[in-house]
């Protein structure tokens, strides 16, 4: 497994099940398998070919009997009796989202949501407040020289954010991240990109949006000044 995988991974605490949504190669119920994972494993995976590969995965590593592969769009055929965490990770926020609305049976504070969008996160951000679950920790992995957020949630509490917080994670949770840093300057320069863009636009909904922009960016830079001192 790769580090992102290593890190998810390290999030999954024993208990009655775990469902890895958008399994693809299967890695991690494998690992979880392989090292001693005592609950229910799920695999889910919406293709055809992803799905064999988890179960190539997994029969290779001769643990194809301990996890249940399921063919479904998110958590359709997940039975939520039989578990308490899901893991939803490396696909758009937007798609993470669209999984979670079809399940509604995960709103409610026995599930653990472990999750980790490649983009859009401050999607998956509001949506996660919107509906109100509250948003436990905050982590960021590195991998393949991009920095990803890492999130875990659960339903039933109160989490507040800032439109700047919406992407980089809440503040409290996320400044002592070693990668913060980083991944701040990250959204900064990404920010003043599309700022210099719409004072390009002449168009009066692009005054909205820079206005919008310009706020989160002037966040963004208190947040750099505050780890400089
Ligand atoms: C890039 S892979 C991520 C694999 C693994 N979860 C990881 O983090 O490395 C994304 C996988 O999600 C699957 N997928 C996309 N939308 C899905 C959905 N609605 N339900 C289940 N699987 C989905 C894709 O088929 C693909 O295998």
């Amino acid at each position: 497994m790769n580090k992102r995988l290593e890190r998810l991974y390290s999030y999954i605490p024993d208990g009655l099940g775990v469902a890895d949504v958008g399994t693809d190669h299967g890695y991690l119920p494998a690992a979880l398998a392989q090292r001693g994972y005592r609950g229910n494993i799920f695999a889910s995976d919406i293709r055809k070919g992803p799905l064999r590969a988890a179960v190539q995965t997994a029969q290779k590593t001769g643990v194809e009997e301990k996890i249940r592969f399921l063919l479904c769009d998110g958590l359709d055929l997940c039975p939520p009796e039989e578990l308490d965490t899901i893991v939803i990770a490396g696909m758009g926020g937007d798609t993470i989202c669209g999984i979670l609305d079809r399940a509604e049976w995960c709103m409610d504070r026995r599930y653990t949501l472990i999750l980790q969008p490649m983009t859009r996160a401050e999607v998956l951000r509001y949506w996660l407040v919107y509906n109100e679950f509250e948003i436990l920790q905050e982590d960021l992995v590195e991998d393949g020289g991009e920095i990803y957020s890492l999130f875990i949630a659960r339903f039933g509490g109160v989490t507040r954010l800032s439109d700047a917080e919406l992407y980089t994670g809440s503040w409290p949770l996320i400044r002592e991240d070693p990668l913060f840093p980083a991944f701040l300057r990250g959204q900064i320069r990404r920010f003043e990109k599309a700022a210099a863009g719409l004072r390009k636009d002449g168009r009066p909904e692009a005054a909205g949006r820079l206005r919008v922009y310009e706020q989160i960016l002037r966040e963004l830079k208190e947040m750099e000044n505050h780890e400089d001192r």
